[in-house]
This record gives structure tokens, C-alpha cells and sequence, in this order.
């Protein structure tokens, strides 16, 4: 069977922000100079409070809004526009009601071989653990399966990049734990560079390489920190524990005025290069 390393997109990507803004057309400010760069293959985990400019940062990579300023690349190529390398996964699985289980999966397959696209979509619902519902339509599914539906559906044209919007927040805590294992598994096989936006310290920790704290009003990254842990992770190693510690305390920061910080932190924040 064709696995999913053997892409429509060869290799993950470098995806480099440079001094990225963004203000709608109402005149709110919701980016102030972002600048970013995620190495191939990372896992990078935006956090912040709600209206920090997350949701902005991840359409504006998708190619789904423009920014006011600045200029986003994959490998050195400027993105204007939604990119076909670049996958997006967002709250709410957003599956098409009068297609079944695996025509969801291989709708962005269209101009693919049909026997490519049906390898390629039965090996992304294995991956998934759905193999037996490939021809159930999304209303027969639970919430979860319908959200590994939506991750197959971005994971099977191995995106170079993948962008996903809080995937899990509507999720029971159970389920979140069982899409983490199913993420994982295809992120080893695809190796996208991978950002994903989460509300959950303990969801970064479980996921990310990096975890990057923003700040409201208008959006900018305050503090970055490195998750260097070995996988899989326990959530109960100290290692992990301290991660969660450092992220809850670099929250915590992000919500207070910069010149109401500690001198230390003040070494931290601002706007620059992570
Ligand atoms: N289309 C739009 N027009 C005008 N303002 C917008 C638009 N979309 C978002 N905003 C504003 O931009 C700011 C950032 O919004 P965004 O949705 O990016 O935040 P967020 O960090 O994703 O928040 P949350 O955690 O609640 O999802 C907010 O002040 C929001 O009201
Ligand atoms: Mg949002």
C-alpha cells in the first residue's frame, strides 16, 4: 500500500515570518511585527489569551488573508496565497455532509491518479483507526472521529506545513489523548513542520518542540521556550512538569504590562526572533 511519505509534497519546510502585521480593515491592530522562523519538522505550540492574534497568525500562513505588513516564505518562496503544501486543520472538523468518510479524506486529491488517491486515503484512515468507516458520511461519527477525519483529510497530501486552530478544545479529555497519539504517528511519517494553536499547557507539552506564548493588544510573541523532552512523553516526568511550570509562568507575564515585569523578563519579551 502507498504510504503517505511518498508525497504529492516532497520534505518538510523552513516557514519563515518577517516582521509580520496585520490590521483589518475596522482598524483593529492584531498583528505588531511578528517575526518567526520553525525549522523543518518542528512542532511549534502558539499560546496566548483569546484575541492575541492566533487565529490571524494561522490564516495569513494559509494564505487565507493578506497581512498589512511583512512577508511570510516556505523555503525562501513567498506565500500570497493558499498554498497546496500548506494544510490547515481547524476547531470544528469541517467535513463535507454529502460526501462519505474517505471522499472527505481525498477531496483535495482530486487531480491525483484514482488509484493513488484511494491507496493514498485508505493508508491516512488507517493511520487514524478508521479503516472500517471509509463509506459511513460524517453525521454517523462521533465528534472525535470526525476530527480524525479532518486530519487525515490534512495529513494525506503530505503537507509541508501543517496549521491546526485549537483541533482539540472541543474535545473530552480522553479523546484529546487518543488524537494526540493518532497526530504523532503521522507527524513521524510525513514529518510537516507543524504549528498548532492551543488554550491546553499540557497539549504543548505533550506535542511541541517549542512552545511560543503571545501577548494581546496588538498580537505580538512575548516568550519562547524550548521543549526539548524525548517522546513519548509522560506528563508526569520532571521534565515535564517544569516545562508546565515555565509555560503557565511565561502566560502569566504575557498578560501583564512590560513595564510592570521584572528586569529579568524584560530580557525576554519584545518582539524579536525566536
Ligand atoms: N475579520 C476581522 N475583522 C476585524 N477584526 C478581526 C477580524 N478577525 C479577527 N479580528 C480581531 O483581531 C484580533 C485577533 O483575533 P484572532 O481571532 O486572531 O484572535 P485569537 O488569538 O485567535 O483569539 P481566540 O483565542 O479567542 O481564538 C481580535 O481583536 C479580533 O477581534
Ligand atoms: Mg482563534
Amino acid at each position: 500500500m502507498r504510504g503517505l511519505r511518498e508525497p504529492c509534497y516532497r520534505g518538510s519546510a523552513m516557514l519563515s515570518l518577517d516582521s509580520l502585521s496585520k490590521t483589518y480593515a475596522d482598524g483593529t491592530h492584531a498583528l505588531d511585527r511578528i517575526d518567526l522562523q520553525v525549522a523543518a519538522g518542528e512542532i511549534l505550540a502558539l499560546i496566548g489569551g483569546s484575541g492575541c492574534g492566533k487565529t490571524t497568525l494561522l490564516r495569513l500562513i494559509a494564505g487565507l488573508d493578506t497581512p498589512s505588513m511583512g512577508r511570510i516564505s516556505l523555503d525562501g518562496e513567498a506565500i500570497t496565497r493558499p498554498h497546496p503544501g500548506v494544510g490547515l486543520v481547524f476547531q470544528e472538523p469541517r467535513l463535507l455532509p454529502w460526501l462519505d468518510v474517505a471522499d472527505n479524506v481525498g477531496f483535495g486529491l482530486a487531480d491525483r491518479p484514482r488509484r493513488e488517491r484511494q491507496e493514498r486515503v485508505a493508508h491516512a484512515l488507517d493511520r487514524v483507526g478508521l479503516s472500517e468507516h471509509g463509506r459511513r458520511w460524517p453525521r454517523e461519527l462521533s465528534g472525535g472521529q470526525q476530527q480524525r477525519v479532518s486530519i487525515a483529510r490534512a495529513f494525506v497530501a503530505s503537507p509541508r506545513v501543517l496549521l491546526l486552530d485549537e483541533p482539540f478544545s472541543a474535545l473530552d479529555a480522553f479523546t484529546r489523548k487518543d488524537l494526540h497519539r493518532h497526530l504523532l504517528g503521522l507527524w513521524e511519517e510525513v514529518r510537516p513542520t507543524v504549528l498548532i494553536v492551543t488554550h491546553d499547557v499540557a497539549e504543548a507539552v505533550t506535542l511541541a518542540d517549542r512552545a511560543v506564548v503571545m501577548r494581546p493588544k496588538p498580537g505580538r510573541l512575548d516568550e519562547t521556550l524550548a521543549l526539548p523532552m524525548a517522546r513519548p512523553r509522560d506528563p508526569t516526568s520532571p521534565g515535564s512538569e517544569a516545562a508546565t511550570r515555565n509555560i503557565l509562568a511565561a502566560l502569566d507575564r504575557s498578560l501583564r504590562p512590560i513595564e510592570t515585569r521584572p528586569k529579568v523578563v524584560e530580557a525576554f519579551a519584545g518582539g524579536g526572533s525566536f
